[in-house]
Parts: structure tokens; C-alpha cells; sequence
């Protein structure tokens, strides 16, 4: 893979915006170099001043972490900021292809479509696994993105790590592989294979494990070649103070995330258990995520009757390969539980005989 060749010639052109906080980093008592309100803000804590653009407190810590170099990661609002830099990246508009791998994450076709890039579509295979010769197929020398979600939204299992790398290995465009809900998996992340593969983007978020959605803080970690092109690319100031220190804080309580997610796996076998005694479902697919994908008889019905009963689940009847299906975030265990008394409910209901 030469990155040079799959960047489009107006980012290697770019002359990034550079901004107040990044020409002066440094300790010094005045400021008046940003246009800034001196004078403070409506607000006790403040917020009267530029986030740092690089958020490098929150890197170096993440950096420990992972074992990586601070210039090896990306941080953004949300993982969906870094999936839409990628098109702006790599994809020049009306020209380059990406190839997305429904049923999945709808912002692949959303952000690609949004910045007028082709996709194509390689649809799993019956057990929602990578087709990965359909795949190689679908290479050209316009395919600049490959977007691989594991665990897969919405069907909730991992794709097979060797064929992941099979497939990067042999392609020549970005390897982006989303783990938005990798901390809910038995399989460990693929962040330190970066340094074997030079094409491999790999996502995460603050959103799910650490339930910080309200944050918009997500995750892109890849070589120093690729995050700096994510730094020429992305808005000066693209994550708050507010955000930046959440994470800091949360950082110090990382015990009650790893709790958290132990909680939801057992909350989840749970689910499923339960789930699968209803006569309505079909069937539970195989899930590594906080969530179940639930083929069902008639989800349009359940949906609905859900709704009446103040419970919001995804409806993914229409969405191709998963009809009858809806997809079940693992509440805690008091929501999972009305959940089932309305599903349970419902059963009555149907069964009911009919009244001549
Ligand atoms: C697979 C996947 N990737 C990314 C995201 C977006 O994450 P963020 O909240 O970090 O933008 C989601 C959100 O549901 C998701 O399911």
C-alpha cells in the first residue's frame, strides 16, 4: 500500500487551519492571542477558553494504556466524525468507491453518500461473516475504504480476525475496522495490529462500554502517517472542554467500566435465555455486543406493541437479511425485566382464542 497514492490531492495540498492554541501551547498568564472572552462566562467552571485541539492529556493516558505513541491516535465527536474524515480523506468525491458489508452500521452509506462516494455493497454471508472472495472481487483501483464492523451492528457477533487480515493484507486502499462494541467481546481489540498493517484504521467509542454517548467522544487509532492526515483534516477544536475533562475524570474510575461491562454480559445471556422461551421468536443470533439481534414471526406487531408499551427497541424488519428481526440493547436488569413482562403480555394477548 502506498498511502500517497490513495490520498486525494487536495488534502495533500491542504494547508491546515492552524489555530491559536496550537501556535502557543505553552504556560503563560495573558492570554490574547484567540479572540477568547477574558472576562469569563455565564458559568461557574468557566469554558471561556479553547479545548486543547489534540486533547493530549487524554491520549498520553489512553497511549499507556495501549502501548502506542500519542501520534497514534485520533480523537473525535464521536467514532462518527472519524468515519466521515475518512471519505474526506481518502475518497474523492464522484470518483473513489468504498465498499461497505450490510447488514451493518447505516453511517458508512450515510457518510459516504454525503460526500458523493459510491459504495458497494458485499452483503455477509448466511452467518454474518465477512464473504471475503466477494470481497477481493469487489476491488478496484477506485476502492479506497473497506468498512469491516466487529462486532457487527446490528447483528451483534465478531468477524474472524484471520480474515481480516487476510483481507488487508491483500487490499490496497484503508482497512477501517469499527469496534464500537469490542469491550463486550471475549476477543481482545485489533489496535496492535497497526503495527503490522499499514492500511488498518481501527474505531472505537466512549460511547458504549464506558456509556459516555453523551460525550461524542470516539476513538480512530492507525499509523503516524494516517492520524496526521485525521489532524490536518478535522476542525481545530473538535472535542469540548466539558468532553476532554469527562474522559479525564472517567478515566479514574475505570473499575466501574469494567464492572459495568460484566454486568451486561450476564444481563445479556440472560436476555437471551429468556428471550429465547417466547413462541414468537425464531431465533437469537449469536451476539458479542450489548445488544441481540432477535429474528421474530412478526416484528412489525411486537414493535408496535412495544411501543404501546413505552419500551423502544430497533426495528430492523426492512433492513435486507434481517427481516423479522429486531435488535435489543441489554437494559439494566429492572428494564430487561418489564421488557419481558410486556413481551410476555403480548404472548397473551396474540394467543388469546378468538371470541365467534
Ligand atoms: C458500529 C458503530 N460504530 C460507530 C457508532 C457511533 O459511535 P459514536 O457514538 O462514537 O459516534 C455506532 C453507534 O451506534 C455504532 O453502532
Amino acid at each position: 500500500m502506498n498511502l500517497e497514492n490513495l490520498v486525494r490531492e487536495n488534502i495533500k495540498r491542504l494547508a491546515p487551519y492552524s489555530s491559536a492554541r496550537q501556535e502557543f501551547a505553552g504556560a503563560a498568564e495573558i492570554f490574547l492571542d484567540a479572540n477568547e472572552n477574558s472576562f469569563g462566562s455565564p458559568l461557574a467552571a468557566g469554558y471561556n477558553r479553547y479545548p486543547d485541539p489534540l486533547q493530549l492529556e487524554i491520549k498520553e493516558k489512553i497511549a499507556r494504556l495501549e502501548n502506542l505513541k500519542t501520534t497514534e491516535i485520533f480523537i473525535g465527536n464521536g467514532s462518527d466524525e472519524a468515519i466521515d474524515l475518512l471519505f474526506r480523506i481518502f475518497c474523492e468525491p464522484d470518483l473513489d468507491e468504498a465498499i461497505i458489508c450490510p447488514p451493518t452500521y447505516g453511517m458508512y452509506k450515510v457518510s459516504a453518500d454525503i460526500n458523493a462516494v459510491k459504495t458497494k455493497e458485499v452483503f455477509l454471508t448466511a452467518d454474518f461473516q465477512l464473504n471475503v472472495q466477494y470481497i477481493r472481487k469487489a476491488f478496484n483501483k477506485w476502492t479506497k475504504l473497506l468498512f469491516i464492523c466487529s462486532p457487527n451492528n446490528p447483528t451483534g457477533n465478531l468477524m474472524r480476525r484471520a480474515a481480516i487480515i487476510k483481507i488487508a493484507k491483500s487490499f490496497q486502499g484503508i482497512v477501517v475496522v469499527d469496534e464500537a462494541y469490542v469491550h463486550f467481546s471475549g476477543e481482545g481489540s485489533m489496535i496492535n495490529e497497526i503495527k503490522n498493517l499499514p492500511n488498518l484504521v481501527v474505531l472505537q467509542t466512549f460511547s458504549k462500554a464506558w456509556g459516555l454517548a453523551g460525550l461524542r467522544v470516539g476513538l480512530a487509532f492507525a499509523n503516524e502517517e494516517i492520524i496526521a492526515l485525521f489532524n490536518k483534516v478535522k476542525p481545530p477544536y473538535n472535542v469540548s472542554q466539558i468532553a476532554q475533562e469527562a474522559i479525564l475524570e472517567a478515566f479514574k474510575n475505570r473499575e466501574k467500566v469494567e464492572k459495568t461491562i460484566a454486568e451486561i454480559i450476564f444481563e445479556r445471556e440472560k436476555l437471551i435465555k429468556n428471550l429465547s422461551e417466547f413462541s414468537f421468536v425464531k431465533k437469537i443470533y449469536p451476539t458479542d455486543a450489548n445488544f441481540v439481534l432477535v429474528k421474530t414471526i412478526n416484528a412489525e406487531k411486537i414493535y408496535k406493541f412495544l411501543l404501546d408499551e413505552k419500551i423502544v427497541v430497533r426495528n430492523r424488519n426492512s433492513v435486507e437479511m434481517c427481516a423479522g428481526c429486531l435488535r435489543i440493547t441489554v437494559g439494566t436488569p429492572e428494564e430487561n425485566a418489564k421488557l419481558l413482562i410486556s413481551l410476555e403480555k403480548f404472548t397473551t394477548k396474540t394467543q388469546r382464542p378468538q371470541r365467534f
